[in-house]
C-alpha cells in the first residue's frame, strides 16, 4: 500500500514509529521499499554523501530533480519526500511554489521538505495552498551552516529552546504535515512531539520523536569522512564493499576472473574459420 501524508498522521495518532531513510538512486530506493521503509527522503545531503561537497549549499534544483526521479522509480510504497535545495525557496514565495512544483512534476515526489521555522511560514503556506504537502525542518538546519557558525546542536539554552518550540508551532500553523527535528536535545524534541498534532521526524533528536530519519550512507557505514554523534551504524556495508572491490581487483589481476561460468561460448569451427 502506498504511504501518504495521511499514513504518517495515522501512525502518529496510533503511536506507531515512522521510519525514514535517505536515498538518492533507483536500486537503493527499491531495496529500502522492499524492506518496508515508511518514507524515503531525497535529502540535499546528496551534496555531501553523493557529490563530495563540504556542505549542502552547492546543490541545485537540477541535482534534486534528477535524484528524486531515480528514487521515485524504485520505491512503490514509501512516501517520497523531495528536499528543496538552498536558494530554491528562500528567495520568495513564487520561487518556492515553482520549485516545489518541479520536484512533484519532474521528480515525481509526493511532497517536499524545506528548512526553517517562522522565517519560512509564507513559503509553507503558499506551497501547501498549491496542493503540495510540506515537511518542515527545524533545529540544526544545514543550509544555515554559515549563519550558525558550524553544524551545532540547537535549543540548549532558554532562548534557543524557546525558538525551536516557537518554530515548531509556526510550521504546524502554516500547514506543514510533519516536521524534521535535527540536532536538538532529546527532552526538547520529546516535549515538542507531545505538543504538536503533526508527526515529528528526528535526526539527532532522541527517541521521543514520532519517527526517525538517517542518511543511509551514515547508517550503513558507507560514508567515511566523519560520523556524527547521533549516527548508529546498523551494518558495515563499507567493509563489505571494500572486501568485494579488493577481491575483484585481485582476481582480475591474477586471471581467475572471469571464470568459465561467466563466459559466453562459441563453436570451435566458427572460430577456426576466422583464423
Ligand atoms: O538532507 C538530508 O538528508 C536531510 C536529513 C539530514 C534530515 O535533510
Amino acid at each position: 500500500m502506498k504511504n501518504t501524508i495521511a499514513t504518517f498522521q495515522e501512525m502518529k495518532n496510533k503511536g506507531e514509529k515512522i521510519t525514514m531513510l535517505t536515498a538518492y538512486d533507483y536500486s537503493t530506493a527499491k531495496l529500502m521499499d522492499e524492506c518496508g521503509i515508511d518514507g524515503i527522503l531525497i535529502g540535499d545531503s546528496l551534496g555531501m554523501v553523493m557529490m563530495g561537497y563540504e556542505d549542502t549549499l552547492p546543490v541545485t534544483m537540477e541535482d534534486m530533480i534528477h535524484h528524486t526521479a531515480c528514487v521515485a522509480r524504485g520505491a512503490k510504497n514509501a512516501l517520497i519526500v523531495g528536499d528543496m535545495p538552498f536558494m530554491s525557496y528562500q528567495t520568495g514565495v513564487r520561487d518556492a511554489v515553482m520549485n516545489a512544483g518541479r520536484l512533484i512534476k519532474e521528480g515525481h515526489a509526493n511532497c517536499v521538505k524545506l528548512e526553517g521555522g517562522a522565517a519560512v511560514t509564507e513559503q509553507i503556506k503558499a506551497i501547501t495552498a498549491a496542493s503540495i504537502p510540506v515537511m518542515a525542518h527545524i533545529g540544526m538546519t544545514p543550509q544555515s551552516v554559515n549563519a550558525f557558525g558550524g553544524f551545532k546542536v540547537q535549543g540548549k539554552n532558554d532562548d534557543t529552546a524557546k525558538k525551536v518550540l516557537e518554530d515548531a508551532y509556526a510550521v504546524q500553523e502554516a500547514g506543514a504535515f510533519a516536521v524534521t527535528l535535527e540536532c536538538v536535545p532529546a527532552k526538547l524534541a520529546e516535549l515538542i512531539s507531545g505538543k504538536l498534532n503533526i508527526p515529528t521526524i528526528g535526526i539527532g533528536a532522541g527517541k521521543g520523536c514520532d519517527g526517525q530519519v538517517l542518511v543511509y550512507q551514515d547508517a550503513l557505514a558507507i560514508f567515511s569522512d566523519f560520523k556524527p554523534k547521533f549516527v548508529k551504524q546498523f551494518a558495515d556495508v563499507g567493509a563489505v564493499m571494500r572486501k568485494g572491490i579488493n577481491d575483484y581487483i585481485k582476481e582480475t589481476r591474477e586471471g581467475s576472473f572471469p571464470a568459465e561460468e561467466h563466459t559466453f561460448k562459441i563453436d570451435d569451427d566458427v572460430i577456426e574459420k576466422l583464423y
